[in-house]
C-alpha cells in the first residue's frame, strides 16, 4: 500500500490532490473527533505546495439533494481549522448522486479528473466498494492518509495478537451492525450486544440477561420498555465482563444517550471501559459524539473514526477501500 506519509514536496508541488475525507460528522464543530483526524493530511498536503480538493459523503441521503445532509455548512469550520479556502476547496455530499454508492466508473472517471493525485482519508468507509472509495483508485495514483496508515496500525494489534480475554461491545442502531455479530464471537471472548441491536435481532433479542451463562460468547442486553436505554441489570452484566478484559473494543453507543433520561447505560459502560487496565479502542461516528460529551476523548488507547468499518477490519481479511489501495 502507498503511504501518503512517502511523499516528499517534489511529489506533491503544483499538484492537485483529491481528498477522500471523512466528512460524515456528528458535530458541526471544530471539535468533532473526525474533523480533527483529517487535518494532518490537509496540512501535510498543503504545506508541500499541493492543491487540495475535498470530497466525502454525510448521511444516507439515497443519491437525491437534501439540505440536511449538504456539506457546506463545514466550509467555515474547516477554514477556522486549516485556514482559507485560497488552495483547497470542498465538494457537495458525494451521495447526492446515485452513481456513488453504485461504484459507477463514469462516476469514478469524472471524479478522477478532478486533479493528479488521490490520498484515501476516510478509514470509515473503507468497507463501502463507492465510487470515491474504491473506482476512482483505478484512475490515479492512490494513497494511504496519515490516518488510515495508523488505523490499520492500531486495529492490526487487537486484530493479530489481543492481550485476552478480548471483549467486544456492539451497540448502537444501525441494523447492518447484526451480521457481525457472529464474525465478531470468532475473533473475541465475549461479545456484549446492546442499543437497539436486541430489539433488532427478534426472538434472540428477548432472552433474559441474567440467564446468560459464563461459557456464552454472545451475550445479548435487555432493554427498557421504550427500548431507548439498556436495563441496569444489563449494565451491571456488562460491567462484570469489561472487569474481566485485557483488550476492549466498544463499537457503539448503548442508548439514546443524548437524552438525559437514557443516558445511563452508555455513561456507565463507557465509565467502565475507561476505568478498566486493559487496551481500548473505541469507533464509530455516535460513540465519538459521546467521548466529547463525557470528556473521555483522551481515555482510549485509540479512537478509531470507523464503527461498521473498524468491526468489518477486525473480522475481515481486508476492506475494499484498502485492498484497492494495493
Ligand atoms: C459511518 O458513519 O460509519 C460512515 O460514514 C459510513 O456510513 P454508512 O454506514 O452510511 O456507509
Amino acid at each position: 500500500m502507498k503511504l501518503l506519509s512517502s511523499l516528499t514536496k517534489n511529489d506533491l508541488e503544483g499538484k492537485i490532490v483529491i481528498v477522500r475525507g471523512d466528512l460524515d460528522v456528528s458535530n458541526l464543530s471544530e471539535k468533532d473527533i473526525r474533523l480533527q483526524r483529517l487535518i494532518p493530511t490537509l496540512k501535510f498536503l498543503l504545506d508541500n505546495n499541493a492543491k487540495v480538493i475535498l470530497i466525502g459523503h454525510r448521511g444516507r441521503p439515497d443519491g437525491k439533494y437534501e439540505e440536511k445532509y449538504s456539506l457546506m455548512p463545514l466550509i467555515p469550520i474547516l477554514e477556522k481549522m486549516v485556514g482559507t479556502k485560497d488552495d483547497w476547496e470542498l465538494r457537495e455530499n458525494l451521495r447526492f448522486d446515485p452513481r456513488e454508492e453504485a461504484n459507477d466508473d463514469n462516476y469514478a472517471k469524472e471524479l478522477a479528473s478532478l486533479g493528479d493525485i488521490y490520498v484515501n482519508e476516510a478509514f470509515s468507509v473503507c468497507h463501502r466498494s463507492h465510487a470515491s472509495i474504491v473506482g476512482i483508485t483505478k484512475y490515479l495514483s492512490s494513497y494511504a492518509g496519515l490516518n488510515l496508515e495508523k488505523e490499520i496500525e492500531n486495529l492490526e494489534k487487537v486484530k493479530n495478537k489481543p492481550d485476552r480475554p478480548l471483549v467486544v461491545l456492539i451497540s448502537g442502531v444501525k441494523q447492518d451492525k447484526l451480521k457481525m455479530i457472529e464474525p465478531l464471537s470468532k475473533l473475541a471472548d465475549k461479545v456484549l450486544v446492546g442499543g437497539r441491536l436486541p430489539d433488532l435481532m427478534g426472538d434472540k433479542g428477548l432472552e433474559s440477561v441474567r440467564l446468560a451463562t459464563d461459557t456464552q460468547k454472545i451475550i445479548v442486553g435487555n432493554l427498557i420498555m421504550d427500548k431507548e436505554d439498556i436495563t441496569l441489570n444489563t449494565i451491571e452484566r456488562f460491567t462484570k465482563e469489561i472487569l474481566k478484559a485485557k483488550t476492549i473494543v466498544l463499537a457503539g453507543v448503548l442508548g439514546k444517550f443524548e437524552d438525559e433520561g437514557h443516558s445511563q447505560g452508555t455513561r456507565n459502560v463507557f465509565q467502565a471501559v475507561v476505568n478498566s487496565k486493559s487496551f481500548k479502542i473505541v469507533g464509530g461516528g455516535d460513540s465519538l459524539l459521546a467521548l466529547n460529551k463525557y470528556n473521555l476523548v483522551d481515555k482510549f488507547d485509540w479512537i478509531s473514526v470507523g464503527g461498521g468499518a473498524m468491526l468489518e477490519f477486525l473480522t475481515k481479511k481486508t476492506l475494499p477501500g484498502i485492498e484497492s489501495l494495493k
